[in-house]
């Protein structure tokens, strides 16, 4: 019997390693997976309401970690993590995404020798993904991860170029696709049920949906109010749609510090939220005109489901969502926001395409890849 552990701790890990575990549970008799969560998102709807909805068990080791600046957070994870290894000891772990979660625990596991005095192999699950902006804390993340992994699983093309040309070994590398759509596949029956609309009194293609959470939009002052003031200007090209915000609690966070929380509350049209849970929040995505953000995950949602998505960033480190997808990358520039809502208004938007083997099948390739080697 092998042993795997998944680490796991912020809001876009758990839709990415659900269908691995699901696929796990196929070969029951050959693999014990454990789930470790590291508590660096907390709250009920960052966290727990995900474990509930994608039909998770609840984490066998909980580390608690909670929000503390970049060395103390993965500090902490790194200490209790350790820990975990030496009471397991297990036959491979794996890392999910770019999270501070999935750095930690890759250094932890890649210093500890298994019984045959090699480091215990990692698989990072959403390898090769590169911005090549190093001002992003992800970025570190991506690449010391991929560095100490010893299973590179990549969601698109982009990802093998970035990998070779930093000079992985190509055995390593394996294009398997998008879990994280997986998810979204499989639950879209339950997706299609949820009642958000009705709940928040708005209508199919009647509503824009907007996220925001990179530290280079909302941790600036100036940054968050230039963006209230390009909400208004939304409104004014656009007085009948609605603009659902699901906020994000550092968002809140920095609204709140910032005293920028009245210019939110008296924007026209704007309907402001908690963040949603998994179901509700895909719902709204499938049923809007378009949506804004700045989200990783979310480029890859709305492409999938071919929903115009405007990107308030500078670049993405996910470019088959703006090449062959629905994705647009035009950071804060009003203009050229604007100038892609009336485009999309007028029909004339382009249409996309869903890049290969994002088809629901990805854990399935992933888990067969690992069962093979390990
Ligand atoms: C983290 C990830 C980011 C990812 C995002 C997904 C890193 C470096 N960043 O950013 O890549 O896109 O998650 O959502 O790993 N907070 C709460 N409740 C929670 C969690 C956080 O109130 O359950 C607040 C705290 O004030 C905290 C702040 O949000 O200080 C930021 O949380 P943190 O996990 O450090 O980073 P995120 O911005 O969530
Ligand atoms: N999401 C959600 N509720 C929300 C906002 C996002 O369920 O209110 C989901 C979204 O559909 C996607 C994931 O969270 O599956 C993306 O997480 P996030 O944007 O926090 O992180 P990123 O992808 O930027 O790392």
């Amino acid at each position: 019997m092998k042993k795997i552990i998944s680490v796991v701790g912020a809001r876009p890990n758990f839709m990415k390693m659900a269908p691995i575990h699901k696929e796990f549970l196929k070969h029951k008799s050959k693999v014990k997976h454990i789930i470790v969560h590291t508590g660096q998102h907390y709250d009920g709807k960052m966290s727990e309401v995900f474990f509930k909805e994608l039909e998770l068990p609840k984490p066998d080791v909980y580390l608690g970690v909670g929000s503390q600046s970049h060395a103390e957070q993965k500090a902490r994870i790194m200490i209790e993590f350790e820990k975990v290894l030496q009471k397991e000891k297990p036959d491979l772990i794996i890392v999910y995404g770019d999270v501070n979660s999935t750095i930690a625990a890759a250094i932890v596991g890649s210093k500890i020798l298994n019984s045959k005095s090699k480091p215990i192999p990692i698989a990072h699950v959403e390898s090769g993904l590169r911005s090549f902006d190093r001002s992003m804390p992800e970025e570190i993340n991506r690449i010391v991860t991929d560095v100490l992994s010893e299973y590179l699983f990549v969601t698109e093309p982009s990802g093998i170029r970035n990998l070779k040309k930093e000079g992985i070994d190509e055995k390593k590398i394996f294009f398997s696709g998008n879990t994280m759509i997986d998810s979204l596949k499989f639950y879209q029956k339950k997706i299609s049920k949820s009642k958000i609309t009705n709940e928040l009194c708005i209508t199919k293609r009647g509503y824009s949906l907007i996220t925001l959470h990179r530290p280079s939009n909302v941790d600036s002052k100036s940054n968050l109010k230039t963006i209230s003031e390009i909400f208004k200007s939304i409104n004014r090209i656009n007085p009948d749609t609605d603009i659902v915000f699901s906020v994000h609690p550092r968002t809140l966070k920095m609204i709140n510090k910032f005293r920028l929380d009245k210019i939110y509350n008296s924007i026209e049209n704007l309907i402001i939220t908690e963040p949603l849970g998994y179901f509700d929040f895909l719902n709204l995505l499938g049923g809007a005109k378009y949506i804004i953000t700045d989200s990783g995950g979310i480029q890859e949602e709305t492409t999938f489901l071919k929903i115009p998505c405007i990107t308030m960033r500078e670049n993405t480190e996910r470019p088959v969502t703006s090449e062959i997808g629905t994705n647009v990358i035009t950071g804060l520039n009003e203009k050229l926001i604007l100038k892609n809502i009336k485009s999309i208004e007028s029909g004339k938007f382009k249409k996309g395409r869903i890049p290969k083997y994002w088809d629901g099948k990805s854990a399935k390739r992933i888990v067969n890849i690992l069962l093979k080697k390990i």
